[in-house]
């Protein structure tokens, strides 16, 4: 039996989706390119169509808000109005034109510590703004939305053991996740995916574990792996206990872990940078797929660039054999 090796170039399909390679633009948003209005710019059609353009397998279209006073910072798009459709569809056609999947990021901020303290009628209502939102993604022609459940905004503080505190409905940790995808299954099918980006650790990995397996049983199509709200215990950057002998960022450390308990395939993301982490990643299953981020900002001709470095690593180890 010829079964052939899996590389970081190796297609992947999600439902009827096809991948080109394992390797996502993970949601960024362009602050200098989106002004205060929240609608898509000339400059950011241009950016994610030089993207598609460059061969990536998936893009992750930036964290877009589902109301006006749900934002991050001020210049964010927007998907809280029918008015945004117009505009993030012309993100959609220029990455369909390069056959690039292509998933939006649908976000709340929330109110950090404060979430507990939110009453459950703008919990109820931020509920039917995500549905909304869903709607409108699809009418633009996404492949699908990534529900931005991670980095201490909305969804991350109602998943946190840390800031969820309330006795409300909305006290079941995953009361909104779940009601959410409940409430929008009709909307997906095999040419419309659902993902979520979680914390990994809320606060710790094995809170992430269980999001995940949770998150499967609902029937998600794809998981996300970034950070949660963190332990204040840790002082430094990792916020976890990470093994002195794993090799890459803590953060890729939680997909890593996180794979290894459900069957849905997982992006991992932070500081992978090179072609040789990346194609490691994929080579020893560790990942389904990896997430290159500031890399890709840095050098938006990441893709070619990784294979020109593929190609001569290979041919260096032939030539040495
Ligand atoms: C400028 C900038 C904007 C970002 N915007 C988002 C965002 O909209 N949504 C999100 O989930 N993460 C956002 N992130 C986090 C990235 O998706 C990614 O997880 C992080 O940069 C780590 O990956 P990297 O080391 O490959 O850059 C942003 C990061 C940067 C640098």
């Amino acid at each position: 039996m010829n079964v052939e090796k899996i590389n970081l170039f190796s297609e992947f399909k999600i439902k009827n989706i096809v991948l080109k390679n394992r390797v996502v633009l993970p949601p960024m948003v362009r602050f200098s390119l989106i002004g205060e209005d929240g609608y898509v710019t000339p400059g950011l059609i241009e950016w994610y169509g030089e993207i598609a353009k460059n061969g990536v397998g998936m893009i992750i279209l930036e964290a877009s808000c589902v109301a006006k006073d749900g934002k991050l910072r001020n210049n964010q798009i927007g998907i809280w109005d029918d008015s945004f459709i117009d505009g993030l569809s012309k993100i959609a056609e220029v990455c369909k034109k390069y056959k690039t999947p292509t998933l939006i990021q649908i976000h709340h901020a929330g109110y950090k510590e404060e979430i507990s303290n939110v009453s459950e009628m703008k919990l109820d209502s931020i509920l039917d703004e995500f549905i909304e939102a869903f709607i409108r993604a699809k009418k633009c022609g996404f492949d699908g939305v990534e529900i931005h459940g991670a980095h201490t905004y909305l969804i991350s503080q109602l998943h946190s053991k840390l800031w969820n505190t309330r006795t409300d409905k909305y006290g079941d940790r995953l009361y909104f996740t779940r009601e959410l995808i409940r409430r929008t299954k009709h909307l997906f099918n095999d040419n419309f995916i659902l993902g979520i980006r979680i914390g990994g650790n809320e606060p710790k990995l094995e809170d992430g574990i269980y999001i995940a397996k949770e998150l499967e049983k609902m029937g998600i199509d794809l998981i996300h792996v970034s950070s949660g709200v963190p332990d204040p215990e840790y002082k430094q950057d990792c916020k976890i206990e990470l093994p002195e002998d794993f090799l890459f960022d803590w953060v890729v450390y939680l997909g890593v872990e996180i794979k290894k308990h459900v069957k849905v395939p997982i992006i991992g993301v932070r500081a992978i940078k090179t072609e040789n982490d990346a194609s490691f990643l994929i080579e020893n299953n560790m990942l389904d797929l990896v997430a290159v981020g500031r890399g890709m900002i840095s050098r938006p001709h990441w893709i070619s660039w990784a294979k020109k470095k593929y190609r001569f690593r290979i041919n260096t180890k032939e030539k040495l054999k």
